[in-house]
């Protein structure tokens, strides 16, 4: 949550800084500020509200500094009001700090500050960072960098929790300080210029070659040099990482919004995440694992853990682990799982999912499992995220910067890269060989019939535009579809505001249709033909009850009306989600558009819970 921006170069610091802020929004957007150095020292311009309402504070203009700090914020200390945004300054006005994270021991920190003459004006848990840093700076005995480095090692070593700090201080004109500790910062090396940044797309358009901090690892940024130091302030010697993503990757191009043209962009990522590793006539290939048939052979059980999205995206290969391997599955969300002392062993493999890979509860769990023993892997679409600087092996989706809140090509490149990985279990098992030949065929397939899905969406247009002032929503489906229907009913909920809920088909009857009365949304989905007659049923249990049903199949349903059908391509249930998903998707955000909300940018959320 919270993005944060730095610049120091030749140029008016200011406008960079906006257009960095603008790119980070998707992070927080509760209120935004930036703080600069002038000739007369730090100018902080601040507010609550959007990025946008920092234009229209009139002293922006008076900006001329070179060198300066930004943050858009979410709140988690302290209402969004404009004292409560970042930057925050210390007493004396003289350190400016803008901060992503969490001090989980401010209260504590703030006692020993006012004990010692401290005054706060904030809610927030930020504002002991610069009155922590002055602390120990004031009792340096001299005013160089060395000093100010040694008091921002003390104070960073004083504080619990997660951070990526930015500092500018009074002393130094034209230096910038960072450090971070379980929250992303990378640093965008440029000619004559450097760049601070929460991810990658905020700064592409400005340079392509990136470090990323490790952490406890300290930056000082000037015009023209980067220094690397670690907590103890020795220096740590860094090469910068060239990224080859296209600019256009992080814009909206020809679309109204993000969250569009990321649906629209799900062929491409999963070729992107196909790759190399699947072709017809010859084995997966997944050169970043070395598990031997007598590894897979001794794992006790396999636990696969994330958040949101991405533990949806984890429970749709369990059918395929348990299928085809036989090696026992869980499916765990990471703030659960890190606290209920799971039954992790030396021979347990624990899969963490996430897109950003700074998701906190996720690493947490993922070190939780790594003091147990456990073999772990990382699957993310961030090179370098936390998650997989953690884990023993990592595996990359390759579906480009997602910038829409709404998580949609990440969770359609998760599944195919976790289908993968269960085939290449099955391959090296020596199992279920007819099954991985087939879903090899499949897999290649599914970029094409996505592609056909997208062809025209007419249909679930006109559904949306049917049901958009409704109040409550059901998504039902059975095995693989009750997965999927959890999916679809998150999507609606996060950026239309509908209260939506989901549940395996055959459990509605067990409570929960007793909210089915005259026009409640129904959606079905069922694509697997096992189980599709008996979501029929479940689905005829609420049309009697006066349900409007929208149902998703691949199936051919004769003698049964529903509302609106969509078809989607035919694939094996183990594949079907990354298809079955895409109407309902696109019935989240045309409902979404006709309420006029602010698609990229739900209420309440931010791209990246980098907080517990
Ligand atoms: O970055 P992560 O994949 O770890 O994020 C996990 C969830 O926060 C995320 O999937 C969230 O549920 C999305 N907003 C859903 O669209």
């Amino acid at each position: 949550m919270c993005g944060i921006v730095g610049y120091v170069g030749k140029k008016k610091a200011e406008p960079i800084l906006i257009n960095g802020l603008l790119r980070l929004e998707y992070r927080g957007y509760d209120s935004a500020g930036i703080a600069t150095m002038e000739k007369d020292g730090i100018k902080t311009i601040k507010n609550k509200g959007r990025v946008a309402g920092l234009l229209d504070i009139p002293e922006i203009s008076n900006l001329e500094g070179t060198m300066g700090i930004a943050h858009t914020r979410w709140a988690t200390h302290g209402k969004p009001t404009d004292i409560n945004s970042h930057p925050h300054m210390d007493n004396k006005k003289t350190t400016a700090v803008v901060h992503n994270g969490i001090i989980e021991n401010y209260v504590e920190l703030k006692k020993f500050l006012t004990d010692n003459g401290y005054e706060f004006l904030s809610q927030t848990d930020t504002e002991v960072i610069p009155n922590l840093i002055n602390y120990y700076y004031e009792k340096e005995s001299g005013k160089t960098e060395n000093s100010f480095l040694s008091a921002m090692s003390k104070a960073v070593k004083d504080l619990k929790g997660s951070f990526a700090i930015e500092v500018l201080n009074q002393d130094f004109k034209d230096k910038m300080f960072v450090i971070r500790k379980d929250s992303p910062l990378v640093i965008g090396k440029g000619d004559s210029e450097n760049y601070i940044s929460s991810d990658i797309p905020a700064i592409l358009s400005f340079t392509k070659d990136f470090y990323l901090l490790d952490d406890y690892e300290f930056a000082v940024l000037s015009k023209d040099n980067i220094d690397f130091y670690d907590l103890n302030l020795n220096k740590v010697s860094k090469s910068p990482k060239n990224i080859t993503w296209d600019m256009s990757a992080a814009e909206k191009g020809n679309f109204d919004d993000f969250m569009l043209k990321e649906i629209y962009e799900q062929p491409k990522a999963i070729r992107e995440t196909i790759g190399a590793r699947v072709s017809k006539d010859s084995k997966i290939v997944l050169d970043e694992l070395d598990f031997t048939k007598e590894y897979l052979e001794s794992i006790d059980r396999i636990y696969i853990v994330a958040c949101g999205t991405a533990m949806h995206a984890g429970l749709t290969v369990r059918k395929i682990l348990e299928g085809f391997c036989k090696i026992p599955t869980e499916i765990d969300i990471a703030s659960e799982f890190r606290y209920r002392d799971p039954l992790v062993t030396k021979n347990t493999l624990c899969i963490f999912i996430s897109q950003s890979g700074e998701t906190a509860d996720t690493i947490a769990a993922l070190k939780l499992a790594r003091s147990k023993g456990a073999k772990t892997i990382a699957i993310s679409n961030v090179i370098g995220s936390s998650i997989t600087n953690e884990a023993d092996y990592s595996l990359y989706t390759h579906a480009g910067p997602e910038i829409a809140v709404a998580s949609t090509k990440a969770y359609t490149s998760q599944i195919t890269l976790l289908a993968i990985l269960g085939m290449y279990f099955a391959e090296t098992l020596g199992v279920a060989k007819e099954e991985v030949d087939k879903l090899k065929e499949e897999i290649l397939e599914i970029p094409g019939k996505i592609e056909d899905i997208l062809k025209d969406t007419s249909k679930i247009k006109t559904f949306a535009n049917r049901i958009y002032q409704e109040k409550n929503a059901f998504y039902i489906g059975r095995g693989i579809d009750s997965c999927v229907a959890m999916e679809g009913a998150l999507k609606l909920k996060e950026i239309s505001y509908i209260h939506s809920e989901s549940y395996p088909a055959g459990e509605l009857k067990h409570g929960s249709i007793a909210l089915i009365e005259n026009g409640v949304t129904v959606v079905g989905i069922m694509t697997d033909p096992d189980l599709t007659h008996k979501t029929i049923s479940n689905l005829q249990e609420v049309i009697t009850r006066g349900a409007k049903t929208f149902v998703v199949t691949n199936q051919d349903l004769e003698n049964v009306t529903f509302d609106e059908v969509i078809r989607v391509g035919k694939v094996s249930p183990y594949l079907s989600p990354v298809l079955s998903v895409i109407p309902l998707q696109l019935l989240a955000y045309y409902i979404s558009k006709e309420k006029g909300l602010d698609v990229d940018k739900p209420r309440n959320l931010a791209k990246s819970v980098t907080v517990e």
